[in-house]
């Protein structure tokens, strides 16, 4: 998808035809291309089991998929590569260091480039700079709210001056307010840094808020079904009705993924709260999802 222009070495992340299949069962993601451009975010979004964190882990090089490549500034990966770096929802911080260690810890893993003592320092400082957590560096992760240790897991990805990172439904399990805040830090990332994200997450207002690009994942097996381009600006607070457009055309197209019988009918609802209007405006799958 999103051939567009570009060549494929200003992408900084690619996958290309990926297939994926557990054992004997029926093939889980077949045929799947994205592209990550350098700073831009990318949020995927998809129905629960259909392979959104298979698919992150094989670009993080954790997990290899059956066929298909992913491909780094260009260039095909074999493993984890030290640009890629990639937090999850639960922040799985090591219980016994503290902040400040659980930081430099990322730096320390055997695909990291070898860097000096005093660079390592410098870098672990820089990252709990960023991310806001300066005066809480000697606390142990059980003296940190949810919040602090998501920020904290945050800096040690930065830490290893990542070009994309991958984010796992990573504020999926803060409170409102909180989820806001880590948005806006994932925004000041790429502001400050031009650190590229793929975000999955659940929640369309978030994705609508945060994404440059909304990429829907669906069918079986599994492949890019949909995919928006949010040019709005940020700060996207006051976009209630233009973003709530867009919310609806991708809850239609997601009801249509799950439901291709149903949609015949013109006259269905995608759920309680989202009643599809009968002059829908059209929707811009990028493939057949029946
Ligand atoms: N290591 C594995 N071996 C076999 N099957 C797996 C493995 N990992 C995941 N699966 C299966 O693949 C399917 C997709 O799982 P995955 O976790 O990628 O989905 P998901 O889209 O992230 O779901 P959710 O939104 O609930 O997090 C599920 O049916 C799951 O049971
Ligand atoms: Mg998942």
């Amino acid at each position: 998808m999103n051939a567009g222009p570009l060549q494929s070495n200003t992408y900084v992340l690619q996958a290309q035809n990926l297939r994926l299949q557990y054992g004997d069962a029926a093939p889980l993601i077949d045929g799947l291309n994205l592209t990550v451009a350098a700073g831009e975010i990318v949020a995927i979004l998809g129905p629960s089991g259909v392979g959104k964190s298979s698919l992150l882990r094989i670009l993080a090089g954790l997990q290899k998929a059956s066929d298909g490549k992913v491909l780094v500034d260009g260039e095909p990966i074999d493993g984890t590569h030290p640009r890629v770096a990639m937090a999850f929802q639960d922040p799985s911080l090591l219980p016994w260091l503290t902040l400040e260690k659980n930081v430099a810890f990322g730096l320390d893993f055997r695909h990291q480039p070898d860097i000096t003592k005093a660079e390592k320092n410098q870098r672990v400082t820089a990252a709990i700079r960023e991310v806001g957590l300066e005066h809480a560096r000697h606390r142990m992760p059980a003296e940190l709210s949810g919040g602090m240790a998501q920020r904290t897991a945050l800096a040690r990805c930065i830490a290893r001056q990542p070009e994309v990172i991958l984010l796992d439904e990573p504020f999926g399990a803060l409170d409102e307010v909180t989820r806001a805040a880590m948005q806006r830090l994932l925004l000041k990332l790429r502001e400050d840094l031009g650190t590229a994200a793929v975000l999955i997450t659940h929640d369309i207002d978030e994705a609508l808020q945060v994404a440059d690009r909304i990429v829907l994942l669906g069918g079986a097996p599994a492949h890019a079904i949909g995919e928006w381009k949010i040019a709005y600006t940020q700060p996207r607070d006051d976009l209630v009705e233009e973003l709530g457009q867009l919310r609806i055309e991708i809850l239609r197209t997601l009801h249509r993924a799950l439901h291709p019988q149903s949609e015949k009918s013109k006259n269905n609802a995608v759920s309680a709260n989202n009643v599809i209007p009968q002059n829908m405006i059209e929707s811009k799958e990028l493939a057949d999802v029946s």
